[in-house]
């Protein structure tokens, strides 16, 4: 089983025992402000295949690369002018760009699945000052078995890959609780790969261009990695649900009762007041405990579209497509 170091009590033995252990060549789990991910210095190929390995991964998808500064980004990534405006806005946080790749970046091809391009995130909190004491930018795909939701605690940890760890390294349930946004510039325009904790809506306020989605750009551009069974719970899943059936799990939002909850084997609501980013926060752990009850489906009430809301129905989507 795997030792876990509590980083509010213990950050100086937290810090130099992951350090420690990613020096070894072995993956260390971290707390992101986003989710828990499975970090492994990004520049040694053996500590990579670790990732895939422990996760259990059936192929090499590209995994974004996490830096603690400008300086380390720098050494690896060629920033256009618009990147490098986003970056400087939203960094540290949930966003990640994807960026050309210096030839001369240290970053093993199998990170980047040997791609030109790098996806690179700063993220904020105890995982940034990991990555600065380690020197080196840490590759970090959420710490969970491939086709299982993504932790947003040190325990989803445990649970899952605790006896395939050395280290897991907990800061308590991550702020945001949903995957970062991944953005790619291309020919002055801002695309968006993958809907995330960073509301698109601060991109366009700052940046006055509107954020193209996958249809807008032609479906040119993808995020390989994107599967659906990414986000599979092992129940069932209905979307938009305005009744609940008798055993179904209900997770719903903004406080509504749903007909027929009454009989339901869990309620959950993601924010009795409303709140997106509470909703985001919470989705993980509650699609995790909704399927711990057995219930042979989740219906989900509707959330708006709005805001973090559409990264929220994006990843209940792919919940639901997985059992298609
Ligand atoms: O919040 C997050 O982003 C978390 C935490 C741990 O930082 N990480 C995460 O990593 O979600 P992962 O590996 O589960 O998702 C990485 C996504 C994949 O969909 C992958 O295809 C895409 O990023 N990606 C990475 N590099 C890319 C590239 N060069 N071009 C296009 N997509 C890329
Ligand atoms: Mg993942």
């Amino acid at each position: 089983m795997a030792d876990i170091i509590d980083t509010r009590q213990e950050p100086e033995s937290a810090l130099a025992r992951a350090c420690a252990v990613l020096a070894e060549g072995l993956p260390v789990a971290i707390p992101t402000e986003t989710v828990y991910g499975l970090a492994a210095d990004a520049t040694n190929p053996e500590a990579i295949s670790r990732i895939y390995e422990i996760k259990g991964r059936p192929r090499f998808n590209p995994l974004i690369c996490h830096v603690s500064d400008f300086e380390m980004a720098d050494l690896h990534v060629e920033f256009d002018p618009l990147s490098r405006w986003l970056a400087e806005a939203f960094w540290p946080g949930p966003l990640t760009l994807i960026l050309p790749l210096k030839s001369d970046s240290t970053v093993h091809a199998l990170a980047s699945a040997g791609l030109d391009t790098l996806g690179v995130r700063m993220p904020d909190g105890f995982s940034r000052g990991v990555i600065a004491r380690f020197g080196k930018p840490l590759a970090a795909p959420s710490a969970n078995t491939s086709g299982r939701i993504s932790p947003t605690t040190a325990a989803h940890v445990a649970a899952d890959l605790g006896d395939k760890l050395r280290l897991i390294l907990d800061d308590g349930a991550a702020g945001i609780g949903l995957e970062s946004t991944i953005i790619k510039v291309g020919g002055g325009e801002i695309h968006l790969l993958r809907p995330g904790g960073l509301d698109v809506a601060a991109i366009e306020d700052l940046t006055g261009k509107a954020v193209l989605r996958p249809e807008a750009a032609g479906a040119v551009i993808e995020a390989p990695g994107m599967l659906t069974s990414h986000y599979a719970p092992s129940a069932g899943v209905r979307l938009g649900a305005t009744e609940v059936r008798p055993g179904e799990a209900l997770i719903r939002f903004g406080g509504l009762p749903l007909p027929g909850e009454d009989k339901a084997a869990i309620v959950l609501d993601l924010s009795p007041t409303g709140n997106l980013r509470e909703a985001a926060a919470n989705l993980f752990a509650f699609m995790k405990q909704a399927d711990a009850t057995g219930a042979p489906s989740i219906a989900f009430g509707a959330i708006p579209m709005e805001g973090l809301g559409e990264a929220i129905n994006d990843r209940i989507e792919r919940a639901a497509a997985a059992r298609d």
